[in-house]
């Protein structure tokens, strides 16, 4: 099994959405100790916005050259085609993805390669594969009485379904701004969720 793991959180391995992301990885390597795990750090810089090459190649026509952000776009879409398994950690930022997690999206998410248009709208061309999603947020932003509303599920269900990703599965940290006790029971409630979703496999 080959498992992709995407994170951009600007803290790197000391964030909450690593943290998390970590732990399903931790089961799914329990399930399968054979399996290889791709590191794709999307952060930063790490990856540049798309650029001329790319936007031109979204028009009607798809005569564009293949260098600068296509030859990038190839590779991650290259990346996420070999992978049995893609794990996502990331934070809630103005309710929704990261705009680094936003540029990987404009990447993977290309017209005549990931997805079509017809006259039955888009249409997806990746088959299906397990999707896991880590997310951490300062605030809560899911159960009873929401203090935020959430861009970032329905987005993500959107965005990754368009190109043929439709099963996917949410954990979330929520309310790491809210002091150190409050830090801590977030953790282990989403710790608890991951567990009880792979003991149910089982
Ligand atoms: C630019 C920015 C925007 C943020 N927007 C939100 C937000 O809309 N809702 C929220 O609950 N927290 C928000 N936060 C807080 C982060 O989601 C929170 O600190 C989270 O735990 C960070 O996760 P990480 O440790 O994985 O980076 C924001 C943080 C930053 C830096």
């Amino acid at each position: 099994m080959k498992i992709l793991h995407v994170t951009c959180s600007p803290r790197g391995t000391t964030s909450e959405s690593y943290r998390l992301s970590r732990h399903i990885i931790g089961h799914l390597l329990k399930s399968d100790p054979t399996a290889t795990v791709i590191n794709r750090v999307v952060s930063g810089d790490a990856i540049p916005q798309v650029d001329e090459h790319y936007a031109m190649s979204q028009q009607a026509s798809a005569d564009v050259s293949q260098e600068g952000s296509m030859a990038q776009s190839e590779v991650l879409i290259e990346e996420l085609e070999s992978a049995d398994v893609v794990v996502i950690g990331t934070p809630m930022h103005n309710f929704t993805v990261p705009a680094a997690l936003k540029i990987w999206i404009d990447h993977i998410a290309r017209v005549r390669r990931t997805f079509n248009v017809g006259a039955q709208g888009k249409t997806s061309v990746l088959h299906d594969r397990p999707v896991f999603i880590a997310v951490s947020s300062g605030g809560r932003f899911s159960g009873e009485d929401p203090r935020q509303p959430d861009f970032l599920t329905p987005y993500l269900k959107a965005v990754l379904g368009m190109i043929g990703l439709h099963a996917l599965t949410f954990f979330s940290v929520e309310g790491t701004a809210l002091g150190p006790q409050a830090v801590a029971l977030a953790r282990s409630k989403s710790d608890q969720a991951v567990e009880a979703h792979f003991s149910a496999l089982r």
